[in-house]
């Protein structure tokens, strides 16, 4: 039996066995599905310097920069589809296993794979909000340059994308519902995520203090590897496929 055989298996049984498991996941999981993950040989903060476009002062300093950069990613993520992993998680909901899904990602896959009780850590790239009088709007296409930077229809002053940058606390209804979600589980699924950001890494440590499990799906080892029940180390679509063939 391979190990991914076993691991799927032992995987299976522990969410079967769970009262409320939780999904926490990581720009891993869309990786697949072609949107680039941040740390790492091919990570986004590899090839860009995140105090130049992820950061209140990069805004202030130049805010046609951080929008066209954003714009390009919100036009990977509107090409993108949702992947088995995406897919898989949303079932499992489906069936009454994981009850939430709290994400640090902002593409929005997890919904558009179905998933219904998600939060959103770090905001959404598919939404801008206005600097001056906060209103918020979806974001349905992406801009040209001669678009950008965006500004309010409400107000006409200048909008940002309504996501978390370096340095900024996260919005405090999503921080307290995964703080709630992890107090509640008794299971965490960790998925594509290094961990290394606070405070959403040392959120899935709630859980484990109060004597629950973590499963840790990441293409290579991270924080989670040495205190995870279980962790596979590869790519989150083959870890599902063969979960989700055990699960049915
Ligand atoms: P990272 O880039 O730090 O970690 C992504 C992890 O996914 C890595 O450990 C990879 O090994 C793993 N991975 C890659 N492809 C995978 C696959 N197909 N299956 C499974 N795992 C895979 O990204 P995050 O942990 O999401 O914050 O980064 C956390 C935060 O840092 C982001 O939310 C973002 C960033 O700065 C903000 O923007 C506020």
């Amino acid at each position: 039996m391979s190990s991914l055989d076993s691991i799927a298996r032992e995987a299976s049984r522990l969410l079967r066995e769970s009262k409320y498991a939780v999904v926490f996941t990581g720009s891993g999981i869309s990786a697949e599905a072609g949107i680039p993950t941040f740390r790492g040989k091919d990570g986004l903060w590899n090839k860009y310097r995140p105090e130049e476009l992820a950061t209140p002062a990069a805004f202030a300093t130049n805010p046609l920069r951080v929008w066209k950069w954003y714009a390009w990613r919100i036009g990977l993520v509107l090409r993108a589809q949702p992947t088995i992993a995406h897919r898989a998680i949303a079932e499992l909901e489906e069936m009454g296993i994981v009850k939430a899904v709290v994400t640090q990602n902002v593409d929005g896959l997890h919904q558009r794979a179905g998933s219904k009780n998600v939060i959103e850590l770090h905001g959404s790239i598919m939404r801008a909000r206005c600097t001056e009088c906060g209103y918020k709007w979806q974001i349905e296409r992406q801009q040209s340059d001669e678009e950008l930077p965006l500004r309010c229809p409400k107000c006409n002053a200048l909008a940002r994308p309504d996501v978390v940058w370096f340095g900024e606390p996260l919005p405090s209804d999503a921080l307290y519902a995964a703080y709630r979600e992890f107090s509640k589980a008794d299971l965490v699924v960790i998925v594509g995520t290094s961990g290394v950001v606070e405070p959403a890494g040392s959120m899935p440590l709630i859980t484990l203090r109060n004597g629950g499990k973590l499963i840790n799906v990441n293409l290579e080892r991270n924080r989670y590897s040495g205190i995870a029940t279980i962790s596979y180390h590869g790519k989150s679509s083959e870890f599902f496929k063969k979960l989700m063939s055990l699960m049915r």
